[in-house]
């Protein structure tokens, strides 16, 4: 269990995350935010990467941090060795992770199957695409076991394919370790998360299960036929999504006033997500 209490980080004058207070516990947990939230800094001000300028982060129950726990990290920007081969690199990282020797190739080919990558062993980094070199972020992260597990961002350039891949290591792993994702597609995560933090200008702006995240919308989310949109001058519709049925276009909108035109529908966990970080219906603080 990690305990994070009033945590602060600054970069000079800019306060990238502050006042955050959250347990995390076994389980997986989606840190939603945009561009710039603070999601980067939260994860590795937590890790212990960043040193903290105010409150504190606590595992376990003492500041145990290297004895009972093992950490995985995949950090947004993951590079290696172009001149090393797939396993070469994957072997390195888990000498840093201090595997035993003898148990080191059966990791490293473990964690290469989980990634589909197998097939690859024997290439140099250099040679993979884009999307390959984050799935080898990924295996890193998974080397050994860990109990705490942070992706940032792990499923930037990866195909529908391997993103699903991606949530089905998940669900293996979500047993015995706590998982922090973090992303800005709601539908990455919407699947797999037993909890979702809505990370917004540094600060937290909800935080708690699939629905109720998705209760925040509730009587908010309206579809609308996309003329009214057009020939109304109100500013406060918030556009979700534009789409043709039935030979008609409809937008999907939030607002927290009555619609005349709109239809209220069922609210999903983007529209719970959008009504935190624009502030509708005064969720967002
Ligand atoms: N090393 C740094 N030096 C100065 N400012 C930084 C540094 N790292 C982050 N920041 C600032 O802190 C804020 C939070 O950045 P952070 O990278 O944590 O956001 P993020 O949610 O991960 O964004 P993204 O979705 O783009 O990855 C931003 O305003 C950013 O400019
Ligand atoms: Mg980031």
């Amino acid at each position: 269990m990690i305990r994070v209490d009033h945590l602060e980080k600054r970069f000079g004058k800019k306060v990238a995350v502050q006042d955050i207070t959250l347990t995390l516990e076994r389980g997986v947990y989606g840190l939603l935010g945009p561009n710039g939230a603070g999601k980067t800094t939260l994860m590795r001000t937590i890790l212990g990467l960043y040193k903290p300028d105010g409150g504190q982060v606590r595992w376990g129950e003492a500041n145990a941090r290297g004895s009972d726990f093992s950490f995985g990290y995949l950090p947004q920007q993951f590079m290696a060795f172009e001149e090393l081969t797939v396993e070469e690199t994957l072997a390195y990282f888990a000498t840093l992770k201090k595997i035993p020797k003898s148990q080191r190739n059966e990791e490293v080919a473990r964690c290469l199957k989980l990634v589909r990558l197998t097939g690859e062993a024997k290439k140099k980094m250099g040679a993979l695409s884009g999307g390959m070199v984050r799935r080898i972020g990924i295996a890193q992260a998974l080397l050994g076991n860990p109990s705490v597990v942070f992706f940032d961002e792990p499923t930037a350039g990866l195909d529908p394919e391997e993103r699903m891949n991606f949530k089905m290591c998940i669900a293996e792993i979500k047993k015995q370790a706590t998982v922090l994702i973090s992303t800005h597609i709601v539908s990455d995560v919407e699947g797999i998360c037993d909890h979702i933090l809505i990370l917004h200008n540094g600060r937290l702006a909800a935080t708690g299960t699939r629905k109720e995240i998705e209760e925040i919308a509730r009587g908010k989310v309206w579809v609308v036929p996309a003329e009214a949109k057009r020939e109304s001058t109100e500013g406060h519709w918030h556009l979700i999504n534009v789409y043709e049925q039935d030979g008609q276009e409809w937008m999907r909108v939030l607002s927290g006033e009555q619609l005349a035109e709109g239809k209220l529908v069922q609210p999903n966990v983007e529209d719970g997500y959008f009504c935190c970080i624009r502030g509708i219906g005064g969720e967002s603080r």
